[in-house]
């Protein structure tokens, strides 16, 4: 068994977040069920590494989503503000997706598809100077609450 550390470090921070409430700040490590549910642990850490990225594209869908639907309510720079960064910096991309999806907008709640929050998420990160990559960021929560968006406050 030669499973790199990083490896279960990623699948630890997956499990965890599954059960866990989106809004607590620290999930608690969940008892990950033995190996049963994950039959290849490796590959599948690899792909969310590969994974925790966003294309410039869905930054731009998600631009244009903001437009038309946010800005009734929101300036988008209060999304890269350094009390925005504070406090999200301590959050992952999944909490971010969680309460877009969930409770934006305010007065439509639930209203946006899955794949119309995550683009929001990809353009709210390229406004906080992460990356656009190769890979589409997934609508996928298992793989979101692995990507911490601790570097929200670099600079
Ligand atoms: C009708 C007004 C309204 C609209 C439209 C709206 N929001 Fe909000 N939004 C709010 C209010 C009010 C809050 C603050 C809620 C709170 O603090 O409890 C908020 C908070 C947020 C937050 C949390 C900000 C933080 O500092 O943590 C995010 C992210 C967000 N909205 C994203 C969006 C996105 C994305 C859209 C468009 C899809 C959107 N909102 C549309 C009213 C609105």
């Amino acid at each position: 068994m030669t499973i790199p550390s990083k490896s279960v470090l990623v699948l630890g921070a997956i499990f965890g977040a599954g059960c866990a409430s989106a809004s607590a700040p620290d999930p608690a490590p969940a008892p990950a069920p033995e190996a049963a549910a994950a039959p290849t642990p490796a590959p599948r850490a690899a792909e969310v590494l590969a994974a925790a990225t966003f294309t410039e594209d869905q930054a731009d869908r998600g631009r244009d989503t903001f437009r038309a639907q946010c800005t009734e309510c929101h300036y988008s720079s209060e999304f890269s503000d350094s009390q925005f960064k504070f406090k999200w910096s301590r959050r992952s991309a999944g909490n971010l997706y969680e309460l877009i999806q969930t409770s934006m907008p305010e007065t439509a709640p639930g209203s946006l598809a899955p794949e119309e929050a995550v683009e929001l998420v990809s353009y709210i990160m390229r406004m906080n100077g992460f990356e656009p990559g190769a890979s589409a960021l997934p609508a996928d929560r298992e793989v979101l609450d692995a990507i911490s968006l601790s570097a929200i406050r670099g600079e």
